[in-house]
């Protein structure tokens, strides 16, 4: 058994979460590679709804959790959720290596928002963004430092207050985050490179999206990491071979929450109707996501980047409650038709896309069976994209799945 890694081929929330718990049973161990709790990853099962910010989605089916030295980790976060998957028997390892993301970042974060004015990102104000920017400036503080305490607060404190009206005494933040971090630091590498060693295989769990990697991504309205499957190596401590097969995660339309360009955007009543059926509100900061059709262009891009062989699609269960809906083919740019996304980028904000119109999804969902028009929908993206559709989702519930 290969590892495999799981991506957000859109703008995040499309649906990872489910799709990881869903195929975690085959894996030793999940492993989160990027972000931190800005992610919100959600599980539902018989009803019960769980949303993970940091912790890997494979809680509920009890499986090590580790998460690599690429997450901006906030202990506060972490605390929370641990407490909260206390009763399921999992073990948490945290790369010694990871970025900490203190109280001080996610007031930063909030300021920075505050000061870029009407360009503001619409971030998720949890300080990853801020984490990440003064981990290159060798500033935050890693988990081995909180654990020795080898940390200087105070030259943290005075660095911080350049930028923020008033710095909090971080003496208790650091205390509570020793105990816990104590507990569960280690070598996630190693840890991933023993279960190989044994033949087990790990699962790694990408958040956000494509879109929003901050290379590649709509920049600069992206998150400030990795998101590709390029990442994984790095953040894990693997050789690239040992990154698996990919495969990427697309709803049957598009969302996007925060600023930034969204080609094929749509504000007319089926956004709202989208909206309401697909429950489209940010996981994390319960935000209305923006709506749009699929995009096939953005999408190609997303695979082709990402290496992906297998798509998991989903939400098909919400373009059934439309009568019909279209999808973007190509962009118009300068006078001309276009199917290349990176092209585009410097002027995505001047594409027009260009759609086929009058597809529909009937409810034809069943876990062994899929209907006519959900089989369309599945040959037209297989042969577009040149991938496999390996899971259907046509529901939350980890049991609304069709696996091919
Ligand atoms: P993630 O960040 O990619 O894990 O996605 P989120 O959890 O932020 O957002 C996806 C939302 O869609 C969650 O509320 C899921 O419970 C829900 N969801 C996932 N798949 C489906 C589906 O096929 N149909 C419907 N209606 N909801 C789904
Ligand atoms: P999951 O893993 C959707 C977006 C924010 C904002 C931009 C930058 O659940 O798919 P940040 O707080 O990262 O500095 O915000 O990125 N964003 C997400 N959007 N899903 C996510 O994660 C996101 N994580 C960040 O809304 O536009
Ligand atoms: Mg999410």
């Amino acid at each position: 058994m290969e590892n495999l890694c799981i991506v957000g081929l859109q703008w995040g929330d499309e649906g990872k979460g489910k799709v990881v718990d869903y195929l975690a049973d085959g894996f030793d161990s999940v492993v989160r590679f990027n972000g931190g709790s800005n992610a919100g990853h959600t599980v539902v099962v018989d009803g019960s709804r769980h949303v993970f910010h940091l912790l890997p989605s494979a809680a509920l089916k009890s499986k090590n959790l580790l998460i690599a030295a690429g997450v901006a980790v906030d202990p506060d976060v972490l605390s929370e959720e641990l407490s909260l998957v206390k009763r399921y028997r999992t073990r948490t390892v945290v790369d010694f290596r990871a970025t900490v993301v203190s109280p001080l970042d996610k007031m930063m974060d909030v300021m920075v928002e505050e000061l870029r004015g009407p360009s503001a990102i619409g971030t998720t104000r949890r300080g990853v963004g801020p984490a990440y920017a003064l981990r290159a400036f060798r500033l935050s503080p890693r988990i081995a430092d909180i654990i020795t305490d080898s940390l200087d607060m105070a030259s943290m404190r005075n660095f911080y207050s350049k930028f923020l009206p008033k710095v909090p005494d971080m003496e208790d933040w650091q205390r509570k985050s020793r105990i816990l971090l104590k507990k569960i630091a280690g070598n996630v590498s190693d840890v991933i490179n023993e279960i190989n060693e044994k033949g087990g295989a790990v699962l790694f769990e990408g958040s956000q999206g494509t879109l929003l990697d901050l290379l590649y991504g709509t920049y600069p309205f992206v998150t400030a990491s990795g998101t590709l499957s390029n990442y994984v190596p790095e953040s894990v401590g693997v050789p690239p071979n040992r990154v698996g097969d990919v495969m990427g995660v697309a709803k049957c339309y598009a969302t996007r929450v925060g600023s930034g360009p969204f080609p094929t955007e749509t504000d007319k009543e089926d956004a709202a109707k989208i909206r309401n059926e697909g429950n489209e509100y940010g996981s994390t900061t319960g935000r209305p996501r923006r709506i749009g059709w699929l995009d096939m262009v953005s999408l190609k891009y997303a695979v082709k980047i990402n290496g992906v062989k297998r798509v998991s699609l989903t939400k098909l269960d919400v373009l059934s409650k439309l009568k019909r809906f279209k999808i973007c083919e190509a962009y118009s740019v300068d006078g001309e038709e276009t199917e290349d996304f990176a092209r585009c980028l410097p002027k995505i904000d001047e594409v027009r896309p260009v759609y086929s119109d009058g597809w529909t999804i009937r409810g034809e969902f069943d876990r062994n069976r899929m209907g006519g028009s959900v089989q369309r929908l599945i040959d037209y993206i297989e042969e577009r994209l040149r991938v496999d559709v390996k899971l259907v989702s046509w529901g939350e519930d980890r049991s609304m799945t069709y696996e091919r």
